[in-house]
């Protein structure tokens, strides 16, 4: 990675998000360096913030009582870091972020805990931020804020500069107001947000909801997808689903060693077995449990035969302190133990549980690899593994059984949509592709591959960008 130190100049464009796009390394000898870490975002963002001064605002990960780390140049990119404290981590970051307003935002599917500590770290945590922003960029330049952990950021920008314009985007679900209301903070979270010149979200509901609730609990004038502030300005918020860079998920499905590996993951489980896959942050909010629950029924019941088929659940670790999130790993863990206990044969488990992160090029394989991808969310944004699968998917086989609360499912209308709360319905839909014919998946399959080609990442960053009135440079 090329890195250099130096007075960096303002940006014309500076993405806020909680975390830098880079992996934090430390050195044998205690050196810190940062790996550039692959996601749909940054590289949908990369030629804009190239041909326009780019900066990006993050957290780089970990913690440190220590200063500021210095802003360094990686790849053409300016990279600001902003750290945090073991208790800013605790207290904003598992706290605040992760287990009041995820759990709230995603329809309570865990109970979200509303701690006065919580809030007054966030509050120091998005002013830092904001901070950060006002002193990186360069006079009237657009500044572009992402996703729940910094929903104050916007307002206090605002106030610290005035001449910028500012979109903010929320990556997760906007909650209905019977939820929302909840929140002991509901007032300054919309007042943050509203700092925004944009707010976009995933769905049109979403930004309904937020409308309806700055009418109901700010008390301004609203019309349509509009907020009229006392201070003249106004207010848009609207969907911009977001999708995948389906160019890199392409070539890395056609390129040699995917086709290897993917071959090998086939031969290992066995070949003629029928390979149904699961791809997930560990995280409640994704119906792990329920999905392996599902299939180990159609196992037990003689539906599904252990010598033909298997699960895969590739569950990669996250946020692995907040109490939830501990006592849902564990509950999968006994589930699997259990189900590989009653019907597993020697070197033919019923569930394949990995539980661990993997580069790109093996999440590539495995959706090569297998017949019929499992993503069955309570509630999510979007959920992107479910568009990388159908991006993988060359031949045009393959089904997809997608859960009706995933955004994804307004766009994905051809997988076999489930309800993830019926476990019944789930085990249908997924003996019905299990059982589809080629053609069938063809059908299906070759519809979903050009709705995912038809709107990737750069589009939904061009068309953020141009309804911000920013810069659209070198998106494609
Ligand atoms: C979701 C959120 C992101 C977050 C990611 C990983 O996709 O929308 O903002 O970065 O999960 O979670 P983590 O807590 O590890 O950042």
């Amino acid at each position: 990675m090329s890195r250099s130190r130096r007075k960096l100049p303002p940006a014309d464009l500076v993405v806020v998000a909680n975390r830098l796009p880079v992996d934090k390394v430390v050195e044998d000898d205690g050196s810190v360096s940062f790996r550039r870490s692959p996601g749909g975002l940054v590289s949908a963002l990369m030629p804009v913030m190239k041909a326009n001064e780019g900066a990006w605002i993050g957290w780089p990960g970990g913690t440190g009582d220590d200063d500021q780390l210095d802003p360094f140049v990686d790849d053409g990119l300016q990279l600001v870091p902003v750290s945090l404290t073991e208790d800013e981590y605790a207290e904003f970051y598992e706290g605040f972020s992760n287990a009041t307003l995820w759990p709230l935002y995603h329809d309570l599917v865990a109970k979200p805990e509303f701690h006065r500590e919580w809030w007054e770290s966030y509050v120091r945590v998005n002013r830092r931020f904001a901070e950060r922003a006002a002193g990186v960029a360069a006079e009237n330049a657009v500044v572009w804020v992402q996703d729940y952990q910094l929903q104050l950021v916007p307002q206090m920008l605002r106030e610290l500069r005035p001449d910028l314009r500012i979109g903010f985007y929320l990556h997760i679900p906007f909650p209905p107001g019977e939820l929302f209301s909840q929140l002991p903070w509901r007032r300054q979270l919309l007042e943050g947000l509203l700092g925004a010149d944009l707010v976009g979200f995933q769905r049109p509901g979403a930004a309904q909801n937020f409308v309806r609730l700055v009418r109901q609990r700010v008390g301004h004038r609203t019309q349509r997808d509009q907020v009229f502030m006392p201070d003249g300005r106004t207010v848009t918020a609207k969907a911009f689903p977001i999708s995948i860079d389906v160019e890199v998920f392409d070539t890395l499905a056609r390129s040699e060693g995917v086709e290897r590996r993917a071959a090998e993951i086939r031969s290992a489980v066995g070949d003629n077995r029928t390979i149904f896959l699961g791809v997930d942050r560990l995280d409640y909010t994704k119906g792990i449990y329920a999905r392996l629950r599902a299939f180990s029924e159609l196992v037990a019941e003689g539906e599904l035969r252990v010598e033909d088929c298997v699960f895969v659940q590739v569950a990669t670790p996250s946020r692995e302190r907040v109490e939830q999130y501990r006592l849902m790993r564990d509950d999968i863990d006994r589930l699997v133990g259990r189900v590989n206990g009653d019907h597993a044969l020697i070197g033919r488990p019923a569930i394949s549980y990995l539980h661990s992160s993997y580069p790109q090029e093996e999440m590539a394989a495995l959706y090569r690899a297998c017949d019929i991808m499992v993503v069955t969310p309570f509630r999510d944004g979007m959920n992107l593994v479910a568009k990388e699968y159908v991006a993988c998917r060359l031949d045009e086989t393959g089904s997809l059984v997608l859960s009706e609360f995933a955004g994804a499912a307004a766009e994905l209308r051809q997988a076999y949509l489930v309800n993830p709360y019926d476990i019944d319905g789930m085990k249908a839909q997924m003996l019905a592709a299990y059982h589809a014919d080629e053609r069938e998946q063809r059908r299906r399959m070759r519809a979903m591959r050009k709705t995912v080609a038809e709107h990737d990442v750069a589009r939904w960053a061009s068309s953020f960008l141009s309804a911000l009135d920013g810069p659209e440079d070198g998106v494609a």
